[in-house]
């Protein structure tokens, strides 16, 4: 029985990834950061490959090793992490995740990803289609023109310039898209604890998940 996963759902920009690495940490899980997985995926598709063949590069090609800075993926020995995590790729991402062919050949990789340790999932439909069973599934969200600013420093932090205004309009954009696709769409499960972490630090949400995850996981 699967039991011991946490997912965190949520739009873009909402605090995710740090809380799955924070809470991660905390109980030991491992980590899968789907949205990761799609830039992945959009990577292999626009330097050529077919959605057919796309499977296999992630499996023989691809690897993910967790550094103090996050996750570092290689393909074919050489370091994509910073053309993964470019406004580009994550627009192109965007897009290829709205078809069948593409969340059809990402599920069973994200499933494989389960490890008997434990597993925080973090994505957009993690909690509602990837591991609907998970014991503890969060929905975490925050204003657009929050997100847009923690994007604005994550982004100057890695040495780019950009235009406020066009952050925020290509945050609702993608928010529109994701919860409108037909397939999967970002919606919270019935189940999930919603945070709005737009006037929370990331210690508070940490704090909190803690909470919830010590109640369900007897830590
Ligand atoms: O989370 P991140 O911004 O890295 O995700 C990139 C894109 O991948 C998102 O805009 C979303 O369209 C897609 N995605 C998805 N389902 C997931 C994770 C990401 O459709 N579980």
């Amino acid at each position: 029985m699967k039991d011991n996963i946490i997912t965190i759902d949520g739009p873009s920009a909402s605090g995710k990834g740090t809380l799955a690495r924070n809470i991660a940490d905390f109980l030991g899980f491992e980590i899968l950061d789907s949205g990761l997985l799609y830039r992945v995926y959009a990577f292999l598709f626009e330097s050529g490959l077919k959605h057919s063949q796309i499977p296999a590069s992630i499996k023989n090609d691809v690897s993910f090793k967790s550094d103090k800075e996050g996750i570092v993926v290689l393909n074919k020995n050489i370091d994509i992490t910073a053309k993964l995590r470019d406004e580009s790729t994550a627009i192109a991402a965007s897009k290829i995740s709205s078809l069948a062919e593409t969340r059809e050949n990402l599920l069973t990789i994200q499933r494989n990803f389960y490890s008997p340790a434990g597993l925080v999932a973090d994505g957009r439909d993690m909690g509602t289609v990837v591991f609907p069973d998970a014991k503890l599934k969060i929905f975490l969200i925050a204003s657009p023109e929050i997100r847009a600013k923690r994007r604005q420093l994550e982004l100057q932090n890695r040495g780019q310039e950009v235009n406020m205004h066009a952050l925020i309009e290509d945050i609702k954009q993608r928010d529109l898209k994701d919860q409108t696709r037909e397939l999967s769409p970002l919606v919270p499960a019935d189940d999930s604890v919603l945070i709005d972490s737009s006037d929370m630090s990331p210690e508070e949400v940490l704090s909190f998940t803690k909470k919830l995850a010590k109640k369900e996981f007897n830590k």
